[in-house]
């Protein structure tokens, strides 16, 4: 493979400021985090009081459980904000995937200090979607469970439906049934619906003093039977670990738990990190050539002015090596391969809108990668798929369609990084989210919608002029409905209003995206390799 020859001048005027600009997007992303992670004063009540209690911090407790000095790769941070009056930081959960004994687990772990740790609607999203990448990338599942359970005022939300609390537990039983373990430590009460992660988990441990189960509290126990017990009487670690035998070990403090935990991953029998199956194509990684950071400077402040996707591509793989599929034809799409973190992988990038042509391409390439079982990364950053009637006349819609049924059949390892727009049927031939890849992560100038704000606009002013009410529409309504339109597309595209809603896996900042995929190929490559998708019905 051949280096990219990078035609980005660093000290060109146009570059300088891009990196100004992107450089305070990271330092907004990075500012929020930080909020996420450590309050704000509307939770400094609440973190003093779970300190007091002499309990640890999440983040603390989840970094005592992992490989001393390994990564975590924590998702969804920002999940979870601006909604609910901003009081769910995080969502009150932490997910994410660290290693122990240098095996992949995923950890669910409570925040006790957001509203008890009770689970919010997108908690429970967040929660389900960590369980969704266990069971794909076959990893076992940690929970750090200290949880007031369903948060009751919405219970309508989290309840009843597919893929709310009932669905957390058919996937815990199944994740177990499918081999991979089920750990729980309880810190905190785990009431009614919460009494079952421990319950359903293949190994359980409990902190005396502060863990505690029951299927119903103090409080309901004295409304049903008038009797009136203590909390640890009822449920507390002596009582399953010694009575009941719903817990089976007791650890003094924090501390002893996630030694003890560490030793049960000891003999959880799963495969290490390092262990790549035959089908996963390695070779030793090497830096790229040229710096990552550069990245900043390259997405434009404008996002009407295009970037080309393989200066970013550039700056994410193995020695800046690209070898592109097709240059010379439909070049709104840019496919190709290189390694990450030395994993090989078929890359597939935007370069502006995809026409015919470009679509066929991606079509064809996917189906090299399928063939020769090599994962795909979707780089998406496209207004979408041409309109008008040149391109109808030449089976644009036929031509997308393929793309489409290609990126929905692959069986190889998807992911994909939203490095800039993602708009109308753009994002689903671009593997979006729902298409299910295996991780989506975006960057902070992405942009996701079915059309941009100023198109959108466009669109419904036409809409109301050509229906029923066009005689009676003022214009001043028409100039209001404009300033909503265009309003409403603004803040539904941001990609902080996208992630709070876990439309991705989390904001990341560009330098940090080679890293995070290195991880996630590197899950993959520990798997065995799926049998190949069976042959499509293309419209040609
Ligand atoms: N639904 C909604 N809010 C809940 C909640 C729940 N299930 N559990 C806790 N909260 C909220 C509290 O209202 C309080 O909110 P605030 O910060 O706005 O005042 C916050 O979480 C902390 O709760 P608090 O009871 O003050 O904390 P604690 O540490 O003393 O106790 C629990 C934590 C979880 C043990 C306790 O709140 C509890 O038992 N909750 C109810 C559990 C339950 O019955 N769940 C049913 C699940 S189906």
């Amino acid at each position: 493979m051949r280096q990219v020859e990078s035609r980005i001048d660093p000290r060109s005027e146009v570059f300088g400021a891009n990196t100004d600009w992107y450089r305070g997007m990271v330092a907004t992303l990075r500012e929020r985090q930080q909020e996420a992670i450590s309050g704000g004063p509307r939770r400094d009540r609440s973190i003093e009081r779970h300190l007091a209690r002499g309990k640890l911090m999440v983040r603390d407790r989840i970094d005592l459980v992992i490989d001393g000095g390994s990564p975590f790769l924590e998702l969804s941070t920002l999940s979870g904000f601006g909604q609910y009056d901003d009081t769910a930081p995080g969502a009150g959960i932490v997910t994410g995937i660290g290693l122990v004994h240098d095996v992949p687990y995923v950890f669910i772990a409570n925040d006790a200090t957001v509203k008890g740790g009770s689970l919010l609607p997108v908690s429970i999203k967040k929660h389900v979607r960590a369980q969704q990448i266990a069971e794909e990338n076959e990893l076992g599942v940690i929970y750090l469970v200290d949880s007031g359970g369903a948060f009751l005022p919405l219970q309508d939300e989290i309840f009843p439906d597919k893929d709310h609390f009932g669905g957390s537990f058919y996937r815990q039983a199944r994740l177990s049934a499918q081999g991979l373990p089920q750990l729980s430590v309880v810190l905190g009460g785990c009431t009614a619906g919460g009494a079952y992660v421990p319950a359903l988990s293949d190994e359980v441990i409990m902190v005396e003093g502060i863990g505690r189960i029951f299927l119903g509290g103090p409080p309901i126990v004295k409304a049903a039977l008038g009797e009136i017990v203590d909390p640890d009487e009822l449920g507390g670690a002596d009582v399953h670990t010694r009575m009941s035998g719903v817990s089976d070990y007791i650890a003094a403090d924090e501390h002893e738990a996630y030694g003890l935990l560490r030793e049960i991953c000891q003999s959880t029998n799963q495969r290490p990190i390092g262990d790549r199956q035959s089908w996963a194509n390695w070779q030793p990684p090497e830096p790229p050539a040229y710096d990552p950071s550069e990245i900043y400077g390259i997405v434009n402040a404008d996002d009407r002015i295009p970037f080309d996707s393989v200066e970013i591509i550039a700056r994410m793989v193995d020695g800046s090596r690209f070898a592109a599929f097709k240059p010379e034809w439909g070049s709104s799409i840019v496919c190709g391969f290189a390694r990450i973190w030395g994993h090989l992988v078929g890359i597939v990038a935007n370069n502006g809108i995809i026409f015919s042509e470009s679509a066929l391409k991606a079509t064809h390439f996917i189906e090299l990668c399928e063939q020769r079982r090599i994962s795909l990364l979707f780089l998406q950053n496209t207004s979408g798929y041409m309109v008008g009637r040149d391109s109808e006349v030449g089976g644009i819609a036929k031509h997308g369609a393929k793309m489409v049924a290609a990126v929905a059949n692959a069986t190889v390892p998807r992911y994909t990084v939203l490095i800039g727009g993602s708009y109308g049927a753009g994002n689903y031939g671009m593997c979006g989210r729902g298409f299910n890849p295996r991780f989506l992560f975006a960057w902070p100038n992405s942009r996701i919608a079915t059309m941009a704000a100023a198109t959108a606009e466009t669109v419904l002013v036409d809409i109301r002029l050509g229906g029923l009410d066009a005689d009676s529409t003022s214009e001043e309504e028409i100039a209001a409905l404009r300033a909503e339109v265009r309003n409403q597309y603004e803040t539904q595209s941001d990609p902080y209003y996208a992630t709070s809603r876990l439309w991705d896996d989390g904001l990341i900042d560009p330098v940090d995206t080679r890293d995070a995929l290195g991880l996630c190929l590197a899950l993959a490559s520990r798997q065995d390799d799926a049998p190949a998708s069976r042959p499509l019905v293309y419209r040609m």
